[in-house]
């Protein structure tokens, strides 16, 4: 059963597709790749139609990761469209959730922070690195890479 996951930030310009990049790169590594559909989307519309941020495209494509996705807003229909959506931070999962027009309609997806998948993290939010500083990319990564790990785990059993 091919199972469908989606990742959502704000912008769908930083965390979101390197969160769909680092997936993607763990699922060919392991051969898993035919059991997965990734995608990633932005719950803002400022970006769409535009590839991910140079500093994260840069910051990836040193850990070997070639983020190629462009921008997309998330829309109500993915909600039935995905198995798992994994939102970056709590505003998201707010505004993923808000998309949900009738309460008695119960969604297909299971809408879950990315972070829940962590095995040592202390925080249950990926940072938003788009007004800081290099290192705010590499911690989007470092805590992605770890988070995936656990989630890839879960998704295989
Ligand atoms: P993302 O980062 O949600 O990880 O893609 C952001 C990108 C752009 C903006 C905010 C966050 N922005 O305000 O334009």
């Amino acid at each position: 059963m091919i199972k469908k996951i989606l990742f959502v930030c704000l912008g769908n310009i930083c965390r979101s597709p390197a969160a769909e990049g680092i997936f993607k790169k763990k699922i060919k590594d392991r051969g898993l790749e035919n059991l997965f559909v990734v995608d990633s989307a932005g719950t803002g519309s400022w970006h769409v139609g535009n590839l991910a941020d140079s500093r994260m495209r840069e910051t990836a494509s040193s850990r070997g990761i070639e983020l190629t996705s462009r921008s997309r807003q998330i829309h109500e229909n993915d909600l039935d469209e995905f198995d798992h959506i994994l939102v970056m931070d709590k505003d998201n999962l707010h505004a993923v959730k808000s998309l949900v027009q009738d309460p008695l309609h119960p969604v297909n997806s299971k809408i879950k922070l990315i972070l829940s998948y962590s095995k040592d993290s202390q925080l249950d939010e990926v940072p938003d690195p788009y007004y800081g500083g290099q290192h705010g990319f590499d911690k989007v990564l470092d805590l992605l890479d770890n988070a995936i790990d656990g989630l890839i785990d879960s998704l295989k059993d």
